[in-house]
């Protein structure tokens, strides 16, 4: 009985205690993409009441003063200064300087922007160029790692310090000039926090890849592995018991890499150039706000604190008319429309396997639509070119994927051509190579506007049937509407976004009350596990007590009284009772 007991004892404190263990994002606030509450214009009707005017005093959105704003992405591809140029212009046309700190000098003839900087050190410069003149079309389709962790690893820290020692960046660095701000690249943030620090500024983060949540997760917000799939895998929010473990297991695998061997060799790099530089675990923790690229529609529905805002499709923008001859090709052939194909900024065509690119041709040579085909050496450079095939040096992607005789898009899944491809409604097919192209591509593909295909086992045969299906098979087009419909029903524009909450950490000097005390907790006080130690102490004891007094009161009362001590008297419990009761009437008589 008492074993029941105790039995039910432990199911209620294990249950109080689930209950108090559980850690409740929700309850943390997610205001994050939605941000401009205080901005709303009153309701037309209310427009008229006394309150209005006295609201708008509450409630006004406030003036900036002109700020001079540092952005450096450490990023090692192009692509992620896209992001960064289109917040940067936006904030020059409102009147602040912007200097803007990159690997990838902008092109020649390039006009010059009043307010607005590019400095590319050519250390950072040289250094990216060499690292990355990789072949990862070919890896991927070989079955190898695109990029091995021991040279993911030696990029960080080798990047840290090409960009430190370079002479340009120490002279920028002590011209004495003076930051209100910084924006710095939440993927790989770690070496530019030293600059943050150097200029005694807050800083902020375009957190460029989207799926990269390490720099979320030190911030404060929760990054459960249960339903974030890790970037380079294939999976979505709905995993399967052994896809979390696997999930699971890269997840952490990526934190011990991070926290463990990154980091430390980045800060043996950030204290030979800045001596008083505190750990970069301090420094990183401390971001005002970051801008996530990322939005529901086209990441996943994520817990984010207050200081998290999604701007996926800052970039975007409506089709400009192609150029004469571009526009007579893709609406030439038999008229059915065009496949734009392109494997992105960084990853380069030109460095493809000859047998996938004969692939390419012979299934591209069978389709009853024009193909218009991002290749680096142009046309000149393939003699066995298909008539309906065409290829260009560059191509402006956004004017193709707005285009109305657009049928289908053959991407390598790049975070930004994703987006694109929803903003501007276009079916794909994705081949992905490295980095998140597997996460992006699992989720389109999960949305219903995308067939993904694994380089290392493609056919001509299933590229053709998937070209095929995502333009003959209407659902794929509808998906695609659909996504595009609501990525773009949003209160602001996502550019608006950025330059709100960027304004916003101005205006508020690094407006540190968005900021949530969790990003300081060790993470056992974070998951509880001291909280869930105390109750499992606490519960052992109530067992070890409650079990000794039950064996004690069980002795007393129901077992018989062992034969040593009632040698002499009755030993029959009824007998027993009656001889104390006799003992009590004899005592009474007595008296
Ligand atoms: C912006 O740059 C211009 C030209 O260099 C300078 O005159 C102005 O003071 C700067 N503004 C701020 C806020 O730093
Ligand atoms: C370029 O990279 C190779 C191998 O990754 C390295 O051995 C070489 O030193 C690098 N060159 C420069 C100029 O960084
Ligand atoms: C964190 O940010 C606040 C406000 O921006 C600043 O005062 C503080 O020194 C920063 N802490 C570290 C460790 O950089």
């Amino acid at each position: 009985m008492s074993r029941r007991v105790c039995c039910l004892l432990v199911l209620a404190c294990a249950a109080a205690l689930c209950r108090a263990a559980v850690p409740s994002p929700a309850s943390s606030g997610s205001s994050g993409s939605s941000g401009s509450g205080p901005r709303q214009q009153p309701a037309a009707g209310q427009a008229e009441k006394p309150s209005g005017p006295k609201q708008d005093a509450l409630f006004g959105d406030g003036s900036t003063a002109p700020s001079s704003v540092l952005m450096i992405t450490m990023g090692g591809t192009r692509s992620h200064k896209v992001p960064f140029m289109a917040l940067g212009r936006a904030l020059v046309q409102k009147g602040h300087n912007v200097s803007f700190i990159s690997a990838f000098p902008p092109a020649r003839d390039t006009p010059e922007e009043p307010g607005f900087e590019e400095v590319t050190p050519l250390g950072l410069v040289l250094y990216i160029r060499n690292y990355t003149d990789w072949d990862l079309v070919g890896a991927r389709f070989r079955g190898e790692e695109p990029v091995p962790w021991d040279q993911a690893l030696a990029y960080t820290y080798e990047t840290c310090d090409a960009m430190l020692s370079d002479p340009e960046t120490q002279q920028f660095l002590h011209s004495g000039r003076h930051f209100d701000l910084l924006i710095l690249d939440g993927a790989y943030p770690e070496c530019a926090v030293g600059l943050a620090h150097h200029f005694n500024a807050p800083f902020m983060y375009i957190n460029t890849v989207g799926f990269h949540l390490a720099s979320v997760s030190t911030a404060g917000s929760p990054v459960p592995y249960a339903t974030t799939p890790f970037l380079s895998r294939s999976f979505t929010d709905k995993m399967t018991l052994l896809q979390r473990a696997e999930n699971s297991l890269y997840h952490t695998l990526f934190f011990f890499f991070n926290n463990w061997l990154m980091t430390p060799l980045v800060q043996n790099v950030l204290n030979k150039h800045f001596p008083d530089v505190p750990t970069i675990a301090k420094l990183t923790s401390n971001v005002s706000f970051i801008l996530q690229n990322a939005h529901h529609t086209v990441s996943y529905s994520r817990p984010y604190l207050p200081n998290v805002a999604e701007i996926a499709c800052i970039h975007c923008r409506e089709a400009r008319p192609l150029s004469k001859e571009l526009d007579e090709f893709v609406r030439g052939g038999k008229g059915n429309g065009f496949i734009f194909v392109s494997m992105g900024s960084s990853v380069r065509a030109t460095n493809m396997p000859e047998l996938l690119r004969l692939l390419f041709l012979r299934v591209f040579a069978q389709l009853p639509y024009q193909v218009l085909w991002k290749w680096e050496f142009g046309s000149e450079s393939m003699p066995d070119l298909p008539p309906n095939v065409r290829l260009e040096r560059w191509l402006p992607q956004q004017d193709l994927l707005g285009h109305p005789k657009i049928v289908a898009f053959l991407t390598h899944g790049g975070l930004l051509s994703m987006f694109e491809t929803v903003y501007h409604g276009v079916p794909v097919v994705t081949l992905p190579v490295f980095c998140d192209h597997d996460a992006n591509s699992a989720k389109a593909q999960d949305d219903g506007y995308a067939i993904q295909l694994e380089l290392q086992q493609l056919t001509a045969d299933d590229l053709l049937t998937s070209l095929k299906a995502v333009i003959q098979d209407p659902k794929y087009r509808a998906a695609a509407k659909h996504r595009q419909t609501i990525l773009r029903d949003q209160r602001q524009s996502p550019l608006e976004t950025a330059v709100y909450w960027t304004e916003y950490v101005l205006r508020h000097r690094g407006a540190e009350h968005l900021q949530a005390p969790v990003r300081h907790m060790p993470f056992y006080q974070w998951a509880l596990l001291d909280v869930i130690a105390v109750y499992a102490l606490l519960v052992y004891v109530t067992f070890k007590v409650v079990k000794i007094m039950a064996s004690f009161a069980y002795r007393c009362i129901i077992t018989p009284p062992p034969p040593v001590a009632t040698k002499k008297s009755v030993t029959n419990p009824v007998a027993l009772a009656n001889g104390i009761a006799n003992g009590l009437a004899n005592g009474k008589k007595r008296d």
